[in-house]
């Protein structure tokens, strides 16, 4: 049988293992903020903001830019039902609660007039995800936070190098968090960075991720219970280097899917992620739709995708349905709300993505799924 075909995974050459290998063996003493500085530095020029904050993920990245906006008990935040649970969970650390709002039929991210009908009198903020790399309308939905005094949070996670109107993912917000996960379009095996060109909600962020501590602080005064949020040197180093090769990694990622999107040409029954005129999108995981009329699900797919050795993995399930919700008053709402999160989910999978691949893996991958809807 031929190799097994790897839903994701990263790209890591000579650059990184050496700046690596010199963060492990130099990256102590007075060298020791060395390479995580530079790594903010790159990465906040190549997003086009002012400040980046290097985490050890993207979900302590939400944590803190919740907390820093002073979100908490009593207030609600808006996040899409279809996403990862990552998106949500950080609203609920700061006691806050999160809404669940239906998602857009084409973008698959935040639909703006499923906003609108969740904002309430608690609504303190939108928490927007560029979903797979895709992009909600963020004209509109800056206008609706504009309107109702709202904070606009970008989780763009999945989204690194994909623009909007020629703004970068990142820069679309008040504030917004990347992964570095090792499935992610740059890798640092876990990581993440918290970016925002609000200078305030930056130095607020800073003492959070330091328990308490003033940046400068050198007498370890703490002057309230915070987090410690910090990404280490090493792993910093890799992402330095991933940085550096943001356009080659970024390409090969829209190269993939050019591929996928070649091979499923005139395959009808198929949809593959959208990307409107005004979007670049990174493709994160190429994301095909199948339609319900082939009458196989996605648990169905996968199973007999894994079976020709091919990795794939569920789009995201609403996480109004999701057991960790299960009791919440919201999600029972949201259940019935969310039409189009219920309708996309159950017939998405995420096909191989990862940065290692080549055409001829694309190709069995995608012969194998027209293989399985008889085409
Ligand atoms: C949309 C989204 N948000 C947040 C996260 C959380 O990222 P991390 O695992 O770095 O905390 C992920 C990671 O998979 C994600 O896909």
């Amino acid at each position: 049988m031929s190799e097994r075909i790897p839903i994701a995974g990263p790209s890591i050459t000579e650059l990184e293992i050496e700046y690596a290998s010199d963060a492990a063996a130099n990256g102590w003493y007075d060298r020791a903020s060395e390479y995580p500085r530079r790594f903010e530095s790159a990465f906040a020029e190549f997003i086009g903001v002012q400040h980046a904050v290097s985490l050890p993920s993207c979900t302590s990245g939400l944590h803190l830019a919740l907390a820093a906006l002073d979100i908490g008990p009593g207030d609600e935040v808006i996040v899409p039902d279809l996403t990862w649970i990552a998106s949500a969970a950080p609203i609920q650390y700061v006691g806050a609660k999160p809404i669940f709002a239906d998602v857009d039929e084409r973008t698959w991210c935040l639909c703006v007039d499923s906003v609108r009908a969740c904002i309430t009198e608690n609504t303190k903020a939108i928490l927007a995800v560029d979903l797979y790399g895709g992009m909600p309308d963020y004209g509109m939905l800056s206008a609706v936070s504009d309107e109702y005094g709202l904070n606009l949070i970008e989780d763009a996670a999945e989204a690194i190098g994909s623009q909007y109107n020629g703004v970068k993912a990142g820069a679309l917000g008040d504030v917004a968090a990347f992964s570095f996960h090792g499935s992610k379009t740059f890798s640092t095996g876990e990581g993440g960075m918290l970016v925002t060109d609000n200078d305030a909600l930056y130095a607020r962020v800073m003492k959070l991720r330091d328990h308490g501590r003033d940046p400068d602080d050198v007498h370890f005064l703490n002057r309230e219970v915070a987090f410690k949020y910090k990404m280490p040197p090493v792993a910093a180093a890799i992402g330095l280097g991933q940085v550096e090769r943001a356009d080659e990694l970024i390409n090969r990622k829209r190269e993939i899917f050019e591929w996928y999107q070649e091979e499923f040409d005139g395959v009808e029954g198929i949809t593959l992620n959208y990307e409107p005129f005004n979007v670049i999108n990174t493709y994160w995981m190429v994301t095909a739709l199948v339609d319900p009329v082939h009458g196989l699900k996605k648990e169905e797919l996968m199973a007999q995708l894994g079976g020709e050795g091919i990795d794939s993995r569920p789009m995201f399930h609403p996480l109004s349905s999701l057991p960790a919700y299960e009791e919440q008053a919201e999600a029972v709402i949201a259940r019935q709300r969310n039409k189009v999160s219920y309708r996309l989910s159950p017939c998405g999978i995420n096909l191989p993505s990862a940065l290692c691949l080549d055409r001829l893996q694309v190709q069995r991958v995608a012969k194998t799924l027209c293989c399985l809807l008889g085409k």
